[in-house]
C-alpha cells in the first residue's frame, strides 16, 4: 500500500505489530518511531528525531521477530536497538512492556549507565527535568549494587566561554556531537578514546571515551598532555573553587590562524547541546547552578533577535528570566535556535528606562517625571513641531504587528503625514517600490519547508548563518539530505556557505546585478536549477545597497520562474510592511499614491489619510537637519545601524524629539521626552516572519511597562484623537479590516550603475553583520560575548602582497579609519571585507562608508 503526503512523493506503507499492537507505517521508519505511532514509549537517550541513529546507548532493546523465506515469524538471537532497525513487512516487536527479555537488557544498561554516573541530581542543573534520572526511577532497578569507587574527572571543562562539561556525568551518548557536525556543520567537538579507560593516560596511555574539543593536542599533533587542566577564574568551579580549562587551541592563535574564532568549538549553534543533552553532563556558564527545573515558571514565544520567528520557551523564576529555551515547532525552526536567541536576553535590563523623561529647559539634562507630564510635553511639543514644519517618524524594524499598525495609524491620523520609514538601516526607493509590489500583503509565501525541498536555492546578498540562523539550518538540512543545492552570489564563500556546499557567483559589492544578468554565462548548472519547479531566489536587506540589484532578481526569476524569498534581519521588518511603515504604503499594501486605496484607509479608520507620498529615511533625516521638518517620534533607532550616523546625529540635535523606547541609548541624548515602553517578554503581541507566517506570543512576565501602541494612543489622547489602540484586540480589530488590497503598486525598474572599479590601494567595501557582534541586543551577555567570531579584514592573497600587509591592515574611509588582524581569502582583487558592526570596527560610524563604495587600504613600504 502507499500513501502520499501533499508536495512529497509517494511512500510505501508497512504492517508490524509492536506489543500486539498492529501499526502501518512508512517504509523506513525505525522501531522507536513506530511505537511512538502506536503510543509506546520505549526508554532512549541516543536517539533524536532530528539526529541520524547512533546506536550509542542501547537503552532502547527490544525483542524483534521477523518472517523467514517461509513466511515463519522468528525472533531474532539477542535483543536489538530499536532506534537504528527499520520496521520490515510482518516484523512482530515485543518492548519492555511485553517481553522479559527486553526488560531485562533494558534494567541491564541502565546498570551500566549509573556505574560511573555521580549520584549528585540534588545539584545538577538537571535534576528534575533529566531523561536519565527518569528513566532510572522506571527502568532501573531500586538499588544500586556497585560498591566500588566511581571514575571521577576535572570539571567543569570549559569547552567555550558559554559551555561547559562535566564528564563524570556523561553517558557517551554523542548527542552533542551528532548535533555539531550534522545540524551546523560545527564538527569542533568529538568523541575521543576508546573503551571506559577508568585511569586514563596517566597509566595506559590511551584516553578514555570521552567527549573534548576537537583539537589538536587531542590529536597528538603536538604536545604531550591530554585535556590538561588550567584553572580559570571565568569559569565557576565546585564549593567556590575556580573552574578548569582544558584542552589546547591548535598552535598559537596569531592574528593570521585561519580559524579567525581562536577556539575549537566555534558554533553560533552550541547551546543547542546543552538542550538535547540527556544528563547534566552539558551546561551553560551563564545558567549553571541558578536555578533548579521545579522552581521555574515556564512560558512559549517567539524569538526576537532574526526574522525567523524561532519558537523559544521562556523560564523564570521570581519574575526574573533566567534561560530561554527552544520550543518544537516543526514548520518553523523544528528544535533549534541560535546561541543569540537562546542567551541573549538580559540586553532589556541593561540601562533600562524605567519612567519618563522630559528635558529641561535650564539645565538641559533629561529629569525623570509623571506619565501624565511627558504626555503632556510631548503632545504640545509635537503640536508645536507640527505647525513649524511637520514631524516625521521613525518607528525602528524590531517592532510586532499591533505596535507597528499603531505607529502607522499614529503618524498618518495624528501627525498628519506619510514621512515614515521603519527602515533604521541602509535602504533605497528600488526596495520600497520592490516590497510595495512583491512583500506586502503577499501573506505566507515561500516557507522554511518550502527551502528544505527546493531543487536549487540561490543566495543574494545573504549570508544565512550570520542573519538568520534558523533559515542556514534548515537550508543545510535540505544539502545534507541531498534534495537542495545552494548557490551564493557574494564576494567569497563564508564559513557558512562552505558548510551548505555552496556554488559561489563571485561578484565584488556592487557586481551584484551583473553578476545576476550572466548566470547562465557564468554559473549555466545554477541558471539550469533554478528554472527547476520549487526553486528559490533568496535576496536579503543588503540588496538595497546597490541599485539594480532587486531589478535583476526580479529579472532572473522572471526568466527562470524562481520564487522570490526576502529575507530581512529583524524580527519586526515583515510586520512593519504589513502596517504600512513606509513613505509609499499604508497598512494591508495600500500605495499611498492610489486615490482608492485612501479611501478606502479613511473609510477603515474614520479620518483623513495624507495624499502626498512621505520621505524615506534618508528623506526624513535630511529634511529634519535642514529645518523642513521640525520633529520626529523615534523608537528602535541606533545611530551605529544608519549609513550617515553623523548626519543622522545633526538631524536630531536640530529637532523635536520623541523617543520611545525600552533601554538609555545614544539617542536618548537628542530626546526632549523620553517614554518607556515595554521589551517583547513583557508584552504579547505577533511577529511575522521572513515566511509571512503570523507568530503571535502571549506576555511572559508581569510588567507596568506600556507597550508602542499604549503609549502611542496616550500620546494621541493628549492630542485630542482617539485611536482606538488601548487594547490588543483594538489594534488587531483595526488591522484585520485593512485587508490586503488587490492593486497592489507595479515595481519601478531601477536600471543598475556601472561597478565601481578601484585602483592601487583603493578597495571596494564589502561587509555584512556577524551574528554575535556589537549589536545592543547581546548586551550583558559576557559568555555569549566569548563565542563571537574575531574581527578580521580579509583580502584576497595577490592584493595583500601587492599592499606589503601580512598581521593587519588598516582601512580608511571618509570618517576615519580602523586596524583589523588580517586573513587571507580566495576573493577578488581590490576588494576588502570587514564586519560591519563589531568590536573596533563600526563600518558606518568609524569609516563613514557602505559596502560597495571605495575606501583606501594602507600600503606598507617593502
Ligand atoms: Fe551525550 Fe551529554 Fe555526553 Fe554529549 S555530553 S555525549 S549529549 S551525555
Ligand atoms: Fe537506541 Fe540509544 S536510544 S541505542
Amino acid at each position: 500500500m502507499t500513501s502520499t503526503l501533499p508536495g512529497r512523493e509517494a511512500v510505501d506503507l508497512l504492517t508490524v505489530t509492536i506489543d500486539g499492537i498492529e501499526v502501518e507505517v512508512p517504509r523506513g521508519t525505525l522501531i522507536i518511531r513506530a511505537a511512538e505511532q502506536a503510543g509506546i514509549e520505549i526508554p532512549r537517550f541516543c536517539d533524536h528525531p532530528l539526529l541520524k541513529p547512533a546506536g550509542a546507548c542501547r537503552q532502547c532493546l527490544v525483542d524483534v521477530a521477523m518472517p523467514d523465506r517461509e513466511g515463519n515469524v522468528r525472533p531474532m538471537p539477542k535483543p536489538q536497538a530499536s532506534c537504528t532497525m527499520e520496521v520490515s513487512p510482518g516484523m512482530v516487536v515485543n518492548t519492555q512492556n511485553t517481553s522479559e527479555v527486553a526488560d531485562t537488557a533494558q534494567h541491564g544498561i541502565m546498570e551500566f549507565l549509573l556505574i560511573n554516573h555521580p549520584l549528585d541530581c540534588p545539584v545538577c542543573d538537571k535534576g528534575g527535568e533529566c531523561p536519565l534520572q527518569n528513566q532510572a526511577m522506571a527502568h532501573g532497578r531500586a538499588a544500586t549494587r556497585f560498591i566500588d569507587v566511581k571514575r571521577t574527572f576535572p570539571k567543569p571543562i570549559k569547552i567555550s566561554t558559554q559551555i561547559l562539561l562535566d564528564r563524570d556525568r556523561c553517558i557517551l551518548c554523542q548527542r552533542c556531537t551528532r548535533f555539531s557536525s550534522q545540524i551546523p556543520g560545527d564538527a569542533f567537538i568529538a568523541l575521543q578514546g576508546r573503551g571506559g579507560g577508568s585511569a586514563g593516560m596517566e597509566v595506559h596511555g590511551l584516553h578514555g571515551s570521552q567527549i573534548g574539543r576537537f583539537d589538536a593536542d587531542v590529536l597528538d599533533f603536538e604536545g604531550g598532555g591530554c585535556n590538561a587542566a588550567v584553572e580559570v577564574d571565568t569559569v565557576a568551579g565546585p564549593a567556590g573553587k575556580p573552574g578548569l580549562a582544558s584542552g589546547y587551541a591548535p598552535g598559537p592563535i596569531g592574528p593570521s590562524e585561519l580559524d579567525e574564532s581562536g577556539r575549537p568549538f566555534a558554533s553560533y549553534f552550541s547551546g543547542n547541546t546543552i538542550q538535547i543533552c540527556p544528563v547534566g553532563a552539558l551546561t551553560s556558564a551563564s545558567y549553571r547552578f541558578r536555578s533548579r527545573p521545579f522552581d521555574l515558571v515556564s512560558s512559549e514565544s517567539v524569538a526576537e533577535h532574526d526574522s525567523s520567528g524561532a519558537a523559544i520557551r521562556i523560564d523564570m523564576r521570581r519574575g526574573e528570566v533566567l534561560r530561554r529555551l527552544s520550543g518544537n515547532d516543526p514548520e518553523v525552526n523544528e528544535e533549534w535556535i541560535t546561541d543569540k536567541d537562546r542567551f541573549a536576553f538580559t540586553w532589556a535590563n541593561v540601562d533600562r528606562i524605567t519612567v519618563p523623561m522630559v528635558r529641561d529647559e535650564e539645565t538641559g539634562e533629561l529629569v525623570n517625571t509623571s506619565w501624565s507630564e511627558a504626555l503632556d510635553v510631548a503632545a504640545r511639543g509635537l503640536e508645536a513641531a507640527k505647525a513649524d514644519g511637520g514631524v516625521a517618524a521613525l518607528p525602528g524594524g524590531r517592532l510586532t504587528l499591533e505596535d507597528a499598525f499603531a505607529w502607522s495609524a499614529f503618524t498618518r491620523r495624528v501627525l498628519g503625514t506619510n514621512d515614515v520609514d521603519y527602515r533604521s538601516r541602509a535602504a533605497s526607493a528600488e526596495e520600497a517600490s520592490f516590497l510595495a509590489a512583491h512583500v506586502a500583503g503577499s501573506g505566507l509565501g515561500v516557507t522554511f519547508t518550502d527551502l528544505e525541498f527546493a531543487p536549487q536555492v540561490l543566495l543574494v546578498d545573504f549570508e544565512a548563518e550570520e542573519e538568520v540562523g534558523n533559515v542556514f539550518l534548515r537550508l543545510r538540512k535540505g544539502v545534507i539530505a541531498g534534495r537542495v543545492k545552494v548557490a551564493t552570489v557574494a564576494p567569497f564563500l563564508t564559513r557558512g556557505s562552505a558548510k551548505m556546499s555552496a556554488e559561489l557567483v563571485a561578484a565584488a559589492p556592487g557586481a551584484a546585478p551583473a553578476a545576476l544578468a550572466g548566470l547562465t554565462t557564468t554559473n549555466p548548472a545554477v541558471a539550469e536549477g533554478l528554472a527547476q519547479p520549487g526553486s528559490v531566489i533568496v535576496v536579503g536587506e543588503r540588496a538595497a545597497l546597490v541599485p539594480g540589484t532587486l531589478s535583476a532578481v526580479l529579472s532572473l526569476a522572471e526568466s527562470t520562474g524562481a520564487r522570490i524569498a526576502w529575507i530581512p534581519r529583524r524580527a519586526g521588518e515583515r510586520a512593519a510592511i504589513e502596517a504600512g511603515l513606509l513613505p509609499t504604503l499604508l497598512p494591508g499594501a495600500r500605495p499611498v499614491a492610489d486615490a482608492a486605496a485612501r479611501v478606502d484607509a479613511e473609510s477603515t479608520w474614520g479620518s483623513a489619510v495624507p495624499a502626498t507620498v512621505g520621505r524615506d529615511l534618508a528623506g526624513i533625516l535630511e529634511a529634519l537637519e535642514a529645518g523642513d521638518l521640525a520633529g520626529a517620534v523615534v523608537g528602535g533607532l541606533e545611530f551605529v545601524d544608519l549609513p550617515d550616523p553623523q548626519a543622522a546625529r545633526r538631524a536630531l540635535a536640530e529637532s523635536f524629539v520623541v523617543q520611545l523606547e525600552v533601554r538609555r541609548s545614544e539617542v536618548t541624548e537628542y530626546a526632549d521626552v523620553v517614554l518607556p515602553v515595554a521589551p517583547p517578554v513583557e508584552k504579547p503581541g505577533t511577529f511575522i516572519n521572513w515566511e509571512g507566517r503570523m507568530r503571535p506570543f502571549a506576555q511572559a512576565m508581569a510588567s507596568s511597562t506600556p507597550t508602542d501602541r499604549k503609549v502611542l494612543n496616550d500620546v494621541a489622547a493628549e492630542m485630542g484623537v482617539d485611536l482606538g489602540l488601548a487594547k490588543l484586540e483594538g489594534a488587531i480589530a483595526q488591522y484585520v479590516e485593512f485587508d490586503a488590497w488587490e492593486n497592489r503598486a507595479a515595481f519601478e525598474t531601477v536600471v543598475a550603475s556601472a561597478a565601481p572599479a578601484p585602483s592601487g590601494s583603493d578597495a571596494i567595501l564589502a561587509t555584512f553583520k556577524l551574528m554575535l557582534d556589537s549589536g545592543r541586543g547581546q548586551d550583558g551577555e559576557v559568555h555569549l560575548a566569548g563565542t563571537a567570531q574575531r574581527p578580521v579584514a580579509r583580502l584576497s592573497p595577490a592584493f595583500a602582497t601587492k599592499l606589503g600587509v601580512s598581521d593587519e591592515v588598516t582601512v580608511t574611509g571618509p570618517s576615519g579609519s580602523v586596524t583589523l588582524p588580517l586573513v587571507l581569502t580566495d576573493m577578488p582583487d581590490q576588494v576588502v571585507w570587514l564586519p560591519q558592526n563589531s568590536p573596533g570596527c563600526s563600518v558606518y560610524d568609524q569609516l563613514g562608508a557602505r559596502a560597495g563604495e571605495i575606501v583606501s587600504l594602507q600600503e606598507v613600504a617593502k
